[in-house]
């Protein structure tokens, strides 16, 4: 496999350094613990968990407490809380900080789902810059490792403020901050604003990392080139193609490094979450490495819908070798 790892440091995080340029988003519901860690092999330079709400720490759910968990492997690991409540935030960043010893915590200020957002946590936060200040100074007051944050451009194109929310944040002693460069109201739709990522880069001092619509190899060296962000933070597309952070577009992952990948998510999976729940979570990954290969959608909804975990492992494994074997057919039953 080809490695795009430094020898030397890309950028470092308040002292912590951190090799390499390309880096997994937070994504809920994808970024669990094996997923991490298969893309942290590949090449992801850090890790972030899954948003955690900082109510389910305080509450001390066992089942959210579960998305701390990680592996020494994964380090550098930003653990992200969300929360509109700067007392709730820092109780909690206390208590992951406690238990699970992360690198740092980071603060989810880009979230557009409604139910987090118009409570004013996640991006709804950015409707107001001085209780960001506020927060940070908190969490940067009362913890010893750095703290991060991820925002978006602003509330909605009327109320872009990224540079002011983005000086609250380095001016209160925050590490790093990442930008998502769309607003909320945008959600997941229109372009990605890169002149946004340049000027946040030239205003402030602490590492930049740009975020939005990467899915080439190409799109990462020009949004690097073009906005000397310190690196990119890689979402959806790493769904379809974690071998990204290896430096390979899909077309041209090599066929046993696809498959060793695959194979080692799927027991990673089963390893950490058990056979049953390990499968239903594998299904969305599933679907995504198999139709990206050609089986086609009846075979994938076969599997999709096999219940029993080694059924499901036996069936797997059959569509494995059969994109080993060149294509050719195999019925699963
Ligand atoms: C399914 C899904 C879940 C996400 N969960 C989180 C999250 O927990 N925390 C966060 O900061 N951003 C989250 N995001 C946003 C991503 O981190 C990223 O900012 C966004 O997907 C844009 O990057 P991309 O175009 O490379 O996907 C999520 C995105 C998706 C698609």
């Amino acid at each position: 496999m080809q490695s795009l790892t430094p020898s030397n440091p890309s950028f470092f995080i308040a002292g912590i350094p951190v090799y390499g340029n390309r880096i997994l988003a937070p994504m809920d519901g994808y970024s669990d613990q094996p997923f991490r860690s298969v893309v942290r092999k590949l090449g992801s330079a850090m890790i972030y968990t899954e948003f955690i709400n900082a109510l389910e720490i305080v509450w001390r759910n066992k089942k959210f407490a579960r998305r701390c968990l990680f592996s020494e492997t994964e380090r550098p690991v930003a653990i992200q809380i969300f929360d509109d409540n700067p007392i709730r935030l820092t109780a909690s960043a206390i208590s992951i900080v406690e238990q699970f010893s992360p690198d740092m915590i980071d603060i989810n200020m880009g979230c557009s789902v409604n139910h987090v957002a118009n409570r004013g946590a996640g991006a709804g936060l950015l409707q107001n810059p001085k209780k960001v200040g506020a927060i940070i100074a908190n969490l940067t007051h009362e913890l010893n490792i750095p703290i991060t944050a991820k925002i978006r451009l602003g509330w909605d194109q009327d109320s872009i403020n990224y540079l002011e929310v983005g000086k609250q944040i380095e001016g209160n002693g925050a590490s790093m901050i990442a930008l998502h460069a769309r607003t909320k109201a945008q959600m997941f739709k229109g372009s990605i604003d890169l002149d946004a990522i340049a000027n946040l880069k030239q205003t402030l001092t602490i590492p930049v990392l740009g975020n939005g619509d990467l899915t080439t190899n190409a799109e990462i060296e020009n949004m690097l080139s073009y906005t000397k962000c310190d690196a990119v933070l890689i979402g959806r597309i790493a769904i379809k193609n974690p071998w990204i952070f290896a430096g390979y577009d899909f077309e041209e992952v090599p066929l046993s490094l696809y498959l060793s990948t695959v194979r080692e998510h799927f027991s990673a999976m089963v390893d950490f979450f058990g056979p049953d729940r390990g499968c239903v979570g594998f299904r969305k990954f599933a679907k995504k490495y198999l139709t990206n290969k050609g089986i086609g959608k009846a075979k994938v909804r076969n599997l999709l819908t096999t219940a029993d975990p080694s059924l499901f492992a036996e069936k797997f494994e059959t569509l494995l070798q059969w994109i080993e074997a060149g294509n050719r057919d195999y019925d699963l039953e």
